[in-house]
């Protein structure tokens, strides 16, 4: 399976972990994890997946010699190919379609940020897309969830139908070009792959993702993944 891995980003929601890290702030997936960039351990649980078989780190060029000494350091048996990334997250997966391999028929998306989901969160996907086209890992919200317009409550839609999406998100790669194709031509703006394939009214399995899967995005993540980390050993 080929696995693309979104790192084009810059964290700006990150905000004072840098300072508490004592270096000048730059893509959060460079800050230290228990010892390890946060690009890291997502590598790891790529590397450790028996199905995953080509790695695709999509990245901004400024970031590509961390991101090689990362890889070199990892000792990965796996290949792993450096994509250019875009402006936005949407742009950066496109280019990374672009830079598969024609024979890749499918592929599973994961963001680097999530960087506790497990090996076999993987392969559960890979299995799973043998009977469909496109998937999305997700968990029931445990929240109540409010719509608001205006400062105002608009509506309050049932929690029972309310899932959390995830990555790693996986598709058949011809039609999620396709999608990101009709994308680009309609001006959707997007922020998962799962919503194009929903735009192209294309059918989207939910797939059971793990709590501990979180997208470190703030400083408060970052504690809560090192808390999960330590849980594991
Ligand atoms: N990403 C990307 N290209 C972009 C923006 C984001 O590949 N232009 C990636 C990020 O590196 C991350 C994933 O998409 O692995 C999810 O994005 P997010 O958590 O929002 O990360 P950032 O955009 O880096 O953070 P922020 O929004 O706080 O700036
Ligand atoms: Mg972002």
């Amino acid at each position: 399976m080929y696995l693309l891995i979104p790192a084009a980003g810059s964290g700006q929601r990150m905000g004072s972990a840098w300072q508490r890290q004592n270096k000048a702030p730059r893509n959060k997936l460079l800050l230290d994890l228990l010892g390890k960039p946060i690009l890291a351990w997502t590598l790891l649980a790529a590397e450790a997946s028996q199905t995953i078989t080509w790695i695709g780190i999509i990245g901004q060029p400024f970031d590509w010699d961390d991101f090689k000494e990362i890889v070199q350091s990892l000792k990965l048996t796996k290949p792993v190919h450096f994509i250019q990334g875009g402006t936005t997250r949407q742009e950066s997966v496109y280019n990374g379609l672009q830079a598969l391999p024609p024979e890749a028929e499918q592929v599973l998306i994961h963001d680097g940020a999530r960087c506790l989901a497990t090996p076999e969160l993987f392969d559960r996907c890979t299995e799973a897309l043998q009977t469909c086209d496109g998937l999305v890992a997700a968990i029931p919200v445990k929240d109540t969830i409010k719509v608001v317009s205006e400062g105002l409550v608009a509506s309050t839609p049932e929690r029972s139908q309310l899932w959390a999406a995830q990555t790693p998100q996986g598709f058949s790669v011809p039609l999620l070009k396709k999608c990101h194709l009709e994308g680009r031509t309609q001006g959707w703006e997007v922020t998962d792959d799962a919503a194009l394939f929903e735009q192209c009214q294309l059918p989207v399995q939910i797939l059971p993702g793990e709590e501990t899967n979180l997208k470190v995005t703030t400083p408060m993540d970052l504690a809560i993944a090192e808390f999960i980390l330590r849980q594991r050993d």
